[in-house]
């Protein structure tokens, strides 16, 4: 296959050279029905091109022509059976999966750093999670990749798990033993399903960690609007292995947890994506490496920071995580902002992670972001911007399970203040944004100091996902009839 074709492209520039009339949805018209100043500031081609499935658009949910095509040139590309476009994200391509792999009472061994939809797809299926316990960086409070240790313990304790769900990379962009725990859980018989939503540029170069669809995973979804260049919830859900038994069961999950609406808009940027990615010669992605090099040897001589990880194999060259030593990673992030106009992906108290890429070197040499990083560094530590007192590593305490994420999540629930909720059990997922992982999962009970810590990091403003508002930051709690 050519993978310089973009059939999703051409079918869509093909229609609008017929200047068609566009008596059907979406109700913009083509631009006709929207305000002049996003008109003037979006220009008339987003609108043109938002197109919807009529015609030869195809279909994403059942589809035979451009789309099937501009599905095949991706799997290809990535070394797949078959592939799904997704236009609501890796988030419905991970449900799906765990909706297609997993029964009510199946045991799944998961991180317990896995992204939320992770969580979710399990209270959807009914399945039972197996937590794993990543190692924490107790100085960053940043969980690393799994240890095959670590795996080969849960899965004597859980010898009757059918399912193993991974992370590579974490978010972070760190990898680990991803072979090994794969070729350990394809002995057991065991589906694998991979989040690589980090790691959809992976497939394409050796100069990245090789991609877990070359280690024998069934299913592995990825996220393209994060790495690679397509528009936000751009993602793919790629099958190989035991995936591609799966195929239907995982096409009728997607329809139902997707949209029935997807936006061209996406689906086209997926497809010249792939193309783009697939055709780019090697010094493109030599060059992020080089880049990603560059800025660790320039911050290696600034006073107060350093690079995570100290092992660059381990490390996806696209994150930059910059561990501030002796004042708040938050300080460095609003100071680059602020001063800089440089704007990280994520900073806590102790890490600031700045995302790269292919087109960096525009944006700013490496020599230019390592000077604007040391002098938000030394404006920083001016200030005195000290790190903030609590201990987060507390929230990887191991809290107590008593009943099934999905039991919990569909009982009768209370919205309780924060302070009066300790000793009760979670009924929906509470989890730090970004990066979307688990503090308490539905089923689990609160107990008085991880309020206490969760208390205090909504004081500093860190953002949490079902926590409301202050002044009480109510929390769902299952109701005390039903426990
Ligand atoms: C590890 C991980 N998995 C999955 C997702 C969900 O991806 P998406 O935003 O494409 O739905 C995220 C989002 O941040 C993530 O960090």
């Amino acid at each position: 296959m050519d993978q310089g074709q973009t059939p999703l492209l051409a079918t869509l520039v093909e229609h609008n050279q017929g200047c068609p009339l566009p008596f059907h949805v979406p109700g913009h018209k083509g631009g006709r029905m929207v305000r002049d100043d996003l008109l003037d500031l979006w220009g008339p081609s987003v609108f043109t091109y938002d197109v919807t499935e009529v015609g030869n658009f195809d279909d994403l949910h059942a589809p035979d022509g451009a789309i099937a095509r501009a599905q095949e040139l991706a799997a290809q590309a990535v070394g797949a059976a078959h592939t799904f476009f997704l236009t609501a994200g890796s988030t419905a391509g991970l449900l799906a999966a765990l909706l297609a792999v997993s029964a009510p009472g199946d045991k799944v061994l998961v991180p317990r750093n896995a992204h939320r939809s992770v969580l979710a797809g399990m209270v959807l299926s009914g399945a039972q999670p197996v937590f794993i316990w990543p190692p924490l960086d107790c100085d960053m409070d940043v969980a690393g990749p799994l240890a095959l240790e670590t795996v080969e313990h849960a899965l004597s304790r859980h010898p009757d798990a059918r399912v193993m769900v991974l992370m590579h990379p974490t978010y972070f962009g760190c990898v680990g033993e991803t072979q090994a725990i794969i070729a350990l859980a394809k002995e057991r018989g065991m589906c694998v399903v991979v989040d690589e939503a980090h790691g959809a540029h992976f497939p394409f170069s050796s100069h990245f960690p090789a991609s877990s669809l070359t280690m024998g995973a069934d299913v592995v979804v990825q996220s393209w609007h994060k790495t690679l260049g397509a528009l936000t919830g751009g993602a793919m859900l790629h099958c190989t292995g035991r995936g591609k038994e799966m195929l239907g069961r995982i096409r009728a999950f997607l329809r139902m947890v997707h949209t029935s609406s997807p936006s061209y808009l996406t689906l086209v940027s997926l497809d010249v994506a792939r193309s783009h990615a697939a055709t780019a010669p090697q010094s493109r992605w030599r060059r992020v490496k080089e880049y990603y090099g560059q800025l660790r040897d320039i911050l290696d001589g600034v006073t107060g920071v350093s690079v995570y990880p100290g092992v660059i194999s381990a490390q996806d060259p696209i994150k930059l995580v910059v561990k501030t030593n002796d004042f708040s990673a938050r300080a460095l992030a609003r100071e680059l902002a602020k001063a800089h106009s440089i704007h990280p992906e994520l900073a806590t108290e102790d890490v600031c992670l700045l995302v790269l890429g292919a087109g960096d070197k525009d944006l700013l040499s490496a020599s230019e972001l390592g000077r604007s990083i040391h002098e938000a560094a030394r404006q920083a530590r001016r200030d005195n911007k000290r790190k903030g007192r609590f201990d987060a590593s507390w929230l990887w305490e191991r809290p107590s399970a008593v009943m099934k994420p999905r039991d919990a999540a569909l009982s009768p629930s209370e919205w309780v203040p924060l302070s009066e909720a300790s000793g009760r059990i979670c009924a929906e997922l509470v989890a730090m944004y970004p990066p979307g992982s688990a503090v308490l999962c539905p089923g689990e009970v609160l107990d008085v100091k991880t309020a206490d810590v969760i208390g205090n990091m909504l004081a500093e403003n860190y953002r949490f996902h079902g926590v409301g508002p202050p002044p009480e930051y109510r929390i769902a709690v299952v109701s005390k009839d039903r426990t």
